[in-house]
């Protein structure tokens, strides 16, 4: 087996996705710990945006400074090299997450015993679906009072649209809370009540019938235990990895995270099922992660934290080949060719300049504006990879420039900030103004701040009351578009790339617009052909 083989054998590169405070953070940070990456917990939770902070500058700078740190947390665990791709729960910056969603190869999914399957949830879980993402649900904070256990599993299955398959069972809850059943590995184990922060010995039971687990957990549990298991056959699929693969089938494990209880499980279930570095469908054809030669793609830029320098670090994926340092590679979009000195990989707790990285691994490129979000780079062969949409977004306004000596540093910042992804410009057809459109009203304040502090620029907004970006796929010579387009000429805008976009202010419009003109389609994803 050839060496490239079998690195690619040994990664996992994932996502943790969930509503905030569902438990993300603790989890992350507990896998950490097994893998002995962190010593402490408490060195990933910085990585969060404190409650009710959403207009603190400070804390906004802060969470940039820290995100690049925990941005790609790696970890090593029985022999494999595990990636977690961080994904910011914040809702405001939900575009980051669906962006980082095409660089992984599978998520775990954390849902809240008592809060059940939230609304952030729900929207990570589609897209994770869209692409038929391999997904692991973990049910966490099972010492709390919370949902009962088959009611969230029918949650799951009709919120989430998951085929669910659980591979592990609670005995009890909150104060009855006893320990798992772990069906993928046959044994119990106990959560010990007066230590509650212990994990209690595993005891293995070959057989569930053994009346020695009625002397363990007590008659009464033991016997619940036994019709739950006879109902989880009778019910559920039972665990099939082809189907889990094509996102078809979602194993679920239940446990806390916060007690280190049932963490282990759910990473040697994910170690044993969990794909490998997948091969990528690019514009020309599929690229395996074997070829011998490097491709990768950006799925993230962030900007120096130091004003005064403007580079910025591009996070690629490594889809195939070994990517090596001081290599020439190809920008596919500019035919630029480029070499890096200095590429980063990530660690638990730092980063560190690498000589080669392998296919599943991040590298993060050191850029002073070459590269945009969705960049293909190759060893020289001219393809792009397809997958990281725009998405609508859900809060427009107009920009102004509020200092006209310093109009080109507007644009650069404004063109810089896009590249990165941070928000959308769009261009109105008729005057050329400007339209932000973000995801949360957080941006704005962000981009204001950002706009002054690095590129001396300073903007005001104008607000603008739009319903959502449609992007436009017509055939623009027909009568049909052109009479769509007199009709519509004030709502009818460029996006950064100049495709064209159809600023709708209700859904109502969206809907009278689509029977009218059945042949303009519209879509809310910049991404359709
Ligand atoms: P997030 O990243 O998904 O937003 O969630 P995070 O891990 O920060 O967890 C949110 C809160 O839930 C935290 O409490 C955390 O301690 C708690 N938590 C996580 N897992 C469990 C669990 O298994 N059981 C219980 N009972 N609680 C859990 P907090 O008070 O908001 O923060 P902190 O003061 O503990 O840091």
């Amino acid at each position: 087996m050839s060496d490239l083989i079998k690195e690619i054998q040994k990664r996992k590169t994932f996502g943790i996705i969930s509503h905030p405070d569902a438990g993300k953070t603790t989890l992350t940070e507990k896998l950490l710990l097994f893998g002995g990456a962190i010593q402490e917990a408490g060195a990933v939770k910085s990585n969060k945006i404190k409650k009710g902070a959403t207009s603190d500058f400070m804390e906004i700078e802060r969470q940039r400074g820290i995100s690049v740190a925990t941005s790609v947390l790696a970890f090593e665990y029985r022999d494999h090299k595990i990636n977690i791709l961080d994904t910011p729960g914040h809702k405001d910056f939900a575009e980051d997450t669906y962006r980082t969603l095409t660089a992984v190869d599978s998520v775990i999914v954390v849902i809240d015993v008592a809060k059940g399957v939230e609304e952030q949830t729900e929207k990570l879980v589609q897209v994770c679906r869209m692409r038929n993402i391999p997904m692991l649900v973990f049910i966490n904070k099972l010492d709390r009072e919370g949902k009962d256990a088959f009611d969230l599993l029918d949650e799951v299955e009709q919120k989430l649209g998951l085929t669910v398959c659980p591979l592990s069972l609670p005995i009890g809850m909150g104060s009855d809370f006893q320990g798992i059943y772990n069906i993928w590995e046959d044994n119990i184990q106990l959560f010990l009540e007066e230590k509650k922060q212990k994990v209690g010995d595993s005891i293995k039971f070959d057989d569930i019938n053994d009346t020695s687990i009625d002397d363990v957990i007590g008659e009464k549990a033991a016997k619940t235990l036994r019709e739950e298991l006879d109902l989880i056959q009778s019910v559920y699929p039972e665990f099939n990895r082809e189907d889990y693969m094509k996102g078809d089938l979602q194993p679920v494990f239940f446990g806390s995270a916060l007690n280190n209880f049932g963490v282990r499980e759910l990473l040697d279930a994910f170690i044993d099922i969990a794909p490998m570095p997948q091969p990528k469908e690019s514009d020309t054809r599929l690229v395996k992660p074997e070829e011998s030669t490097f491709t990768g793609f950006v799925f993230k830029i962030h900007a120096n934290m130091d004003p005064k320098h403007r580079d910025r670090l591009a996070f690629v994926k490594i889809v195939s080949g070994t990517f090596k340092r001081n290599e020439n590679y190809l920008l596919v979009r500019e035919g630029k060719k480029m070499k890096f000195s200095s590429p980063n990989a990530f660690f638990a707790d730092k980063k560190e300049v690498v000589e080669e990285s392998f296919p599943g691994d991040i590298v993060g490129l050191h850029d002073t504006g070459s590269f945009r979000i969705g960049d293909t780079l190759t060893g020289g062969e001219k393809l792009s990879f397809k997958g990281i949409p725009s998405f609508s977004p859900e809060h427009f306004r107009y920009i102004n420039n509020n200092d006209p000596l310093k109009a080109k540093q507007l644009a650069k910042g404004i063109d810089q900030l896009m590249d990165e992804g941070v928000a959308q410009l769009f261009t109105l057809e008729m005057n050329g103004r400007k339209i932000i459109g973000t995801v949360g009203a957080l941006q704005y304040e962000v981009i204001q701040y950002r706009l002054e502090h690095e590129y001396g620029a300073k903007c005001t907004y104008e607000p603008l009351s739009m319903h959502k970006a449609c992007w436009v796929e017509a055939d623009e010579k027909s009568e049909e578009f052109k009479e769509f387009a007199r009709l519509k000429q004030r709502f009818l805008a460029r996006d950064k790339y100049n495709q064209l976009v159809f600023l709708a202010d209700s859904s109502f419009t969206i809907h009278m617009t689509q029977e009218k003109f059945p042949n303009v389609k519209l879509h809310f994803i910049s991404e359709f052909r």
